[in-house]
């Protein structure tokens, strides 16, 4: 059946008046989530105490929802565990990779990717002792960069910033040809775009739920590992979670059975109550019709907003196979024009230097949010009523 997005629409809470294009930074609240929190902490942690970890689930709670999220991302049951940020998984993910892959000593990345990727991978380069090296190149060049020193090839599928999507099972076959292992960032693409990593032959991958996945502002984040390497990988963090018997309490540590071992410490079970209510929005969704609506939306954005405000210049690829969820614009006075739109209720986001993100996320934005976005958009370009100091004045988060 297909999907009847007016309907999924009608399951989010969107305050009255709002046009909500970023979805990719932070979802919108699932209408069932305050229930669901609010049975949490009462039903849960004030009448069972200490107890809700074994009668309440929670402690089962991040293999299961690991579970639900397997089945978004092509991934087998059983692969997928939830906790920490996505910044910690990043780092575990990398450094079980590089212990992997022990004779050699690159990183290599892409300028497109999220700097707290980068900069985790700097830091595990440092914590290592400095033989490592971390190597960025354009994210058009990552296939030829890659080589025989080459021991991880590390990638956000779909770039933060232009929404630029890298081919992952053309990027991971080449990797794995020349001996390299893949760690890859969904950031932008869990509930976004089809995901299909056992088809990709993906070793490692990361990803966070508070974008298109809805667990709201600091849900936890996840870690896949292939099987082949699940009992192999040795964790960096080795929290008391990940040991094979937290509550044997032994002086040293032994890792946990598959992906149990990237379980670091207690789990964020208020957070994980709302991701539970919240993914239940996509029992009886198929990603590739969520994509293929979301591509139809972004074709009328880029459209109407090339026809009628030229002074913007599109930073996203025109390909639908180079797209994930959101399209970017270009123009010097962009983050003074984004707090003009989102004044007027039409909400996207930032980012430096020069850069104006719009996501569209069918299940809540739909061909009436486009045409108002295109329409409010024209009207401050045309009138010029971004040129304000009020607009002007940065905000710690853009
Ligand atoms: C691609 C990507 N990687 C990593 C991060 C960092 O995530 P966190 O703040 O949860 O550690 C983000 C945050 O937006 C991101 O977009």
């Amino acid at each position: 059946m297909p999907i009847d997005f007016a309907a999924k629409k009608a399951q989010f809470h969107l305050p009255e008046g709002v046009v909500y294009l970023d979805g990719n930074s932070l979802g919108p609240m699932v209408n069932t989530v305050p229930a669901r929190v609010d049975a949490a902490v009462r039903n849960e942690w004030g009448e069972m105490l200490i107890r809700g970890w074994n009668h309440a689930g929670w402690m089962a709670q991040p293999r299961m929802l690991g579970d639900r999220i397997a089945r978004l991302i092509g991934a087998e049951a059983g692969t997928v565990v939830l906790g920490d940020t996505l910044s910690i998984k990043v780092y575990q993910a990398l450094a079980s990779a590089l212990d992997l892959n022990p004779k050699r000593r690159v990183i290599l990345s892409d300028t497109g990717n999220f700097p707290s990727d980068l900069y985790m991978a700097e830091g595990l380069c440092r914590t290592l002792g400095g033989q490592y090296r971390l190597k960025t190149v354009a994210p058009e060049e990552v296939m030829s960069a890659i080589d025989e020193s080459v021991a991880v090839v590390m990638l956000t599928e779909v770039d933060y910033r232009t929404g630029r999507r890298h081919h992952m099972a053309d990027i991971t076959r080449r990797a794995h040809e020349l001996g390299a292992l893949t760690v890859w960032d969904l950031a932008h693409s869990a509930g976004a775009i089809p995901v299909d990593l056992v088809g990709a032959r993906a070793d490692f991958a990361v990803g966070c739920t508070y974008k298109y996945l809805n667990s709201g502002p600091g849900g936890p984040a996840f870690i896949y590992v292939a099987p082949r390497h699940a009992d192999a990988a040795r964790p960096a963090l080795s929290g008391w979670l990940g040991h094979e018997a937290p509550f044997a309490f032994d002086l040293s540590y032994r890792p946990g059975q598959g992906i149990e071992r990237m379980r670091v410490g207690t789990p964020p079970v208020l957070q994980m109550a709302a991701l539970e209510a919240a993914l239940e929005i996509w029992e009886d969704v198929d990603l590739h019709e969520v994509h293929a609506q979301s591509l139809r939306l972004q074709d009328q954005f880029i459209k109407g907003v090339e026809s009628r405000a030229p002074m913007l210049q599109l930073a996203t690829p025109r390909s639908h196979l180079m797209r994930g969820s959101q399209v970017s614009f270009r123009h010097p006075e962009g983050y003074a024009i984004m707090q003009a739109l989102i004044a007027e209720g039409v909400i996207g986001d930032f980012r430096a230097p020069d850069i104006l993100r719009f996501g569209f996320t069918p299940l809540y934005v739909d061909e009436d949010d486009v045409a108002r976005a295109v329409n409010v958009l024209t009207r401050i370009l045309d009138y010029g009523t971004w040129d304000r100091p009020e607009f002007k004045q940065r905000a710690a988060v853009t």
